[in-house]
């Protein structure tokens, strides 16, 4: 009889309730696959969106969803020469191409798979592997950000935009971020030069006044609607806008021309260089995942809540999930929405 593990199981599109924990096979490995044994995966907005059903053509039901891993390797495959049992490991499982990581365990194509950074738990590591190689893609791979350029980063209180300042900084770039003025002092603490309040200021213009209206040289759009066509309003001459958004309204670029801008649209790819790459900052000490929660496997539901209404319950970071044990820690609005809501199916 095949060996069983537990696993967040998404039987349906739809709400928060739509997991269910389940006893299911696991994988076999393949020649140059590896099995490893997760003990943190972390939460992205992407899952939440396949969640509700935005990705209905690409994810058959029922699914083991998730897309970041860290984890000690249990068996290698045949082929495998370059890791060995024991070893610690992190990765993004191929996004829409199998099985994710909301499970015990986890069976990779091994060029997938990176080293995990010696000086990270694995709930960091988990943390950073989906943002982290994102951001690589879109700063090294794409906008080629370089030493001494402006980059305004949208939504830097963010997963995607915690990591994304503090790999702006690494390659020497000025930074200008957005983020609630709540989360002005956290963003600075993470390198950020400038920070404009995106609930009450006009990025445009808060944009203008901080370069003197130079502009910035990269836009990272994290946010969508319509910062394609806003970007060349912020651009200097040749800036690129690198986007991690899909919209699908029709967006008007024709400010672009008169700024010589460029556009590219990132939809991340897995693979170990970037991981690699993202190991070195880390372990020099020049990037750290900043954690804004973490919970069990079993309260998925809850961490999807959490990570969906971030703003609501000051979330900053990354919802990390402890599969391994049972960690619990919450920003303390989210804490009393969970336990309101306790006391309300209590009473
Ligand atoms: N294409 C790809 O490969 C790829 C990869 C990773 C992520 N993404 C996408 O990138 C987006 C961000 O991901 P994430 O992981 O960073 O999500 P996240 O952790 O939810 O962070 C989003 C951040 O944006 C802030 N924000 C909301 N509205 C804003 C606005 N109008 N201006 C500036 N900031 C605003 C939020 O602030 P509050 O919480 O305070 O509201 C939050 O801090 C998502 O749409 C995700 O699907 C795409």
């Amino acid at each position: 009889m095949k060996d069983t593990m537990k696993a967040m199981v998404l039987g349906r599109f739809g709400g928060t309730d739509a997991f269910e924990l389940r006893d299911v096979p696991v994988p076999d490995v393949g020649p140059r696959q590896v099995r490893v044994r997760v003990h943190a995966t972390a939460v992205n907005p992407l899952d939440y969106q396949i969640r509700r059903g935005d990705y209905v053509d690409y994810v058959p039901l029922p699914a083991i969803i998730g897309h970041d891993i860290s984890g000690v390797i249990e068996e290698v495959g045949s082929h495998v020469t370059e890791f060995g049992v024991g070893d610690a490991v992190y990765y993004t499982p191929r996004i829409f191409g199998g099985a994710g990581s909301y499970a015990e365990q986890h069976v990779a194509d091994v060029d997938l798979v990176g080293r995990k950074p010696e000086n990270l738990s694995h709930l960091e590591a988990a943390s950073l592997t989906l943002v982290g190689g994102t951001v690589w893609e879109a700063f090294v791979t794409r906008a080629q950000l370089a030493v001494g350029e402006t980059i305004l980063i949208h939504g830097g209180a963010g997963g995607v935009g915690t990591i994304a300042i503090q790999v702006a900084k690494a390659i020497g770039a000025r930074v200008i971020t957005t983020a609630r003025a709540d989360d002005h002092a956290f963003v600075r603490s993470l390198g950020a030069d400038e920070a404009i309040d995106f609930t009450s200021e006009d990025y445009v213009d808060a944009v203008s006044t901080i370069t003197r209206g130079r502009g910035v040289n990269v836009v990272f759009d994290t946010i969508g609607g319509d910062t394609l066509t806003r970007s060349p309003l912020v651009l200097a001459d040749a800036g690129r806008v690198v986007s991690l958004v899909d919209i699908a309204q029709p967006q008007n670029l024709i400010d672009a021309w008169g700024r010589n801008a460029s556009y590219h649209f990132v939809f991340t790819r897995q693979n170990r260089g970037k991981l690699d790459a993202l190991t070195g900052l880390v372990e020099r000490g020049l990037v750290k995942p900043v954690l804004g929660a973490t919970l069990p496997l079993a309260r998925m539901g809850d961490a999807h809540e959490l990570l969906e209404n971030g703003g609501a319950y000051a979330l900053r970071g990354k919802v990390a999930i402890d599969v391994a044990g049972q960690a619990l820690a919450l920003p303390a609005r989210f804490q009393e929405r969970l336990l309101s809501g306790d006391a309300a199916a209590r009473s």
